[in-house]
This record gives structure tokens, sequence and C-alpha cells, in this order.
């Protein structure tokens, strides 16, 4: 059977969104994912074809907004789902690819921020790749329905375009995931109570960096590379995709730790992800699945956004490794007593 990528529906659980009381404001959010599964199963077709679309991972010659070489892949897939929720309620999209925030229909209720293509250096690989989404309530203008904390999002996601095509989200009761049924074109539920395992030796970090890394990122690292005779007393494993989606499913389906820090390397003192449109909404999916996102330290969905696309140090999953990280930089800063990184907001005050 050959399912039709223009259309099809999600079959929401009975319990998804059940939190919102305004059954208005639950239908928009439902429209407004199911007018992004219509944009992911357009681009997971053209995942799926890989080299019979042609130039799909060749450079565009652009670059984003935060400097990253555009693939054709990544523009596509920002006007699919720029077109897909041109069908939505939604009145401004903020996307990796842009520069400011696009006006769709001012008069309509909701925000909503993507990274269209997650994973761009993986397209030509044939390795898992993605779609990331933050849905908010619109403010009354473009800029300020996106320069909030990430704790106001009403609803997050991230489809990955892998062996299956799957969809992670929640609106805040808790974190579900679906399957797109390649015979029927629908997604269905997989997966109603999505829990992290809380405590896990795998870990996800680009290990070239190390040299550049931040202190007590490098310290818990090495202390993870000394195995069971180390002062962690176990032995470590590691996992690496390169895109985030990919190592967040994989986190979610069985525990571990990611790490992206702050590191010396130039424009990276922030990290390398962007906390809009990746680690607010994975961050989202991870505390609803029983898991912490941090950025080392402060706890991601409490940081307040200062412009479009801000970097952030990222690590988030299993509860243990997460709390084990920020008890690193909390040394850290006892030692140098300067850092304000346990300040009030803290994950350990
Ligand atoms: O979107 C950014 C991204 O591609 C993520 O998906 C991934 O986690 C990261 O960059 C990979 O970074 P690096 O190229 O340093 O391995
Ligand atoms: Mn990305």
């Amino acid at each position: 059977m050959t399912s039709n990528f223009s259309s099809g529906t999600i079959n929401f659980s009975s319990g998804f969104a059940k939190n919102f009381q305004n059954d208005a404001r639950r239908a928009e959010i439902r429209a407004t994912v199911s007018a992004l599964c219509v944009a992911a199963k357009q681009i997971s077709h053209i995942c799926a074809r890989g080299p019979l679309e042609s130039g799909l991972g060749d450079a565009t010659g652009g670059a984003n907004s935060d400097g990253d070489a555009q693939k054709a892949l990544d523009v596509r897939s920002d006007e699919i789902v720029t077109a897909a929720l041109e069908t939505a309620p939604v009145a401004y999209y903020a996307s990796e690819e842009q520069d400011d925030v696009v006006t769709l229909d001012a008069s309509k209720p909701l925000a909503v921020a993507s990274d269209p293509l997650d994973g761009s250096s993986n397209i030509d690989t044939n390795v898992s790749i993605g779609t990331i989404f933050s849905i908010y309530t619109a403010k009354k203008d473009a800029l300020s329905s996106f320069l909030r904390v990430g704790s106001e999002q009403i609803c997050a996601g991230f489809f990955v375009y892998g062996p299956q095509t799957t969809l992670v989200i929640t609106a805040g009761a808790g974190t579900e995931t679906y399957v797109l049924d390649p015979d029927t074109g629908n997604f269905e539920l997989a997966i109603a109570h999505m829990k992290i395992a809380p405590a896990s030796t795998e870990y996800a970090i680009n290990a070239s960096n190390h040299r550049h890394w931040e202190a007590p990122v490098r310290s818990y690292i090495e202390d993870c590379l000394a195995g069971a005779d180390g002062p962690l007393g176990e032995k470590y494993n590691m996992r690496w995709v390169g895109s985030l989606v990919a190592d967040a499913n994989r986190i979610l389906s069985r525990g571990g730790i990611f790490m992206y820090p702050g590191d010396d390397r130039k424009g990276y003192q922030e990290g390398r992800l962007r906390l809009l449109y990746e680690a607010n909404p994975v961050a989202f999916v991870i505390e609803q699945a029983g898991g912490i996102a941090t950025n080392g330290a402060l706890r991601i969905l409490g940081m307040s956004l200062e412009s479009l696309h801000q970097r952030v140090p990222f690590v988030f999953g299993s509860e243990r490794p997460v709390q084990m990280v920020a008890s690193y930089h909390h040394k850290k800063s006892v030692k140098s007593d300067s850092s304000q990184l346990f300040n009030k907001r803290g994950l350990f005050r």
C-alpha cells in the first residue's frame, strides 16, 4: 500500500493535551501538531528516497543565521514546515534557517519555533535526522512570542527520520511516542508514558573536542574513561550519532546522558546547540519523561532567551549522571569561589 504524503492524520492518544482545560486551546495544539505531521511525512519521504533525490546534502552556498553551512535539505525542510504551518492556527514561525521571525498570520493564537532539519551533517550518510519543534501561545508581537523561558512552552517534540519515522511529543502531561505507519500514512501511538531510566552508564559527547571542553565536563569524562577502577566505580560506554534527535531518542529509550558543553573554540563558549529550537523542546520532552536537562548546572527550562539564535551548553538524560555532572560543576564553583552556577536557581539549592 502506498501512503499519501500530503495528508494523513495522527491518531492522538486520549491523554494527549488532557491537561488543557480549554477545549479551544487543545484543538489549536492538535491542529498545529497535525500540520507538523504532514510536513514530517513529506520530509521523511524525501529522506527515504535519499540519493534518488539529487543533491540533498549539497551545500547551498549560504549559511544560516548562526553561521552553519546550509544544505539543500535544510532549505527544503524549512519551506515544507512553513507551508504546513500556514494551514495551522499559527501567527509566528521562528526557524533555525531564518534570521528573523516569519509572520504567518498575526491574528492566529500560536507561535512555533523549529529546527526543520536537525543533524544536517548526516544527510548523505543514511543516518537518522529529524525535525524539532516548540509551541507557545503567541504574544502581541513576533519577537516577544519567543523571547521567554522554555517552561512557557505548551507543546514540544521532535520527529526522527530513521529506520522508522517517529514523533516524540509532550504537551505537559507526560511524553508519548508515535510511529508513522507506512501502510496507512497515519501516526499511531506506540508508547503512552515514556520513562527514562534513572541511571545509566552510557554517555554521548563529541569526544574530539576533549581538549576544548570546560573543566568540569573534562573531569567527568576522564572519570568515566577510568571505568571500574576510577572514582565513578563503573565501566562506561559511549554512543554519539551526531544528530541531536537520534541521540535524544536513544536516551529516552534506554537511558544515558548527552553533553554538548561550552568549549574554548571561537564561537563555542556557549556550546553548539540553540536554546529556542533545540535545547528547550528536547528539555521539555526529557523532563516530562522523568529525566533532567541542564546547561551543566542550571535547569534549561528556567533560562530566559535574549536572542533568537542564542546557544546554550546542553546536558540532559537520566537523572543520576546529569546530577553527577552538576556536582562536578559544583565542586569547581566551590573551588574557584567565583562561579555563579550555584546561586539560588541552581540544582542544589
Ligand atoms: O543541529 C546541530 C547538530 O547537528 C546536532 O544535531 C548534533 O548534536 C550536533 O550538531 C553535532 O555537532 P558536531 O558537529 O560538533 O558533532
Ligand atoms: Mn539542529
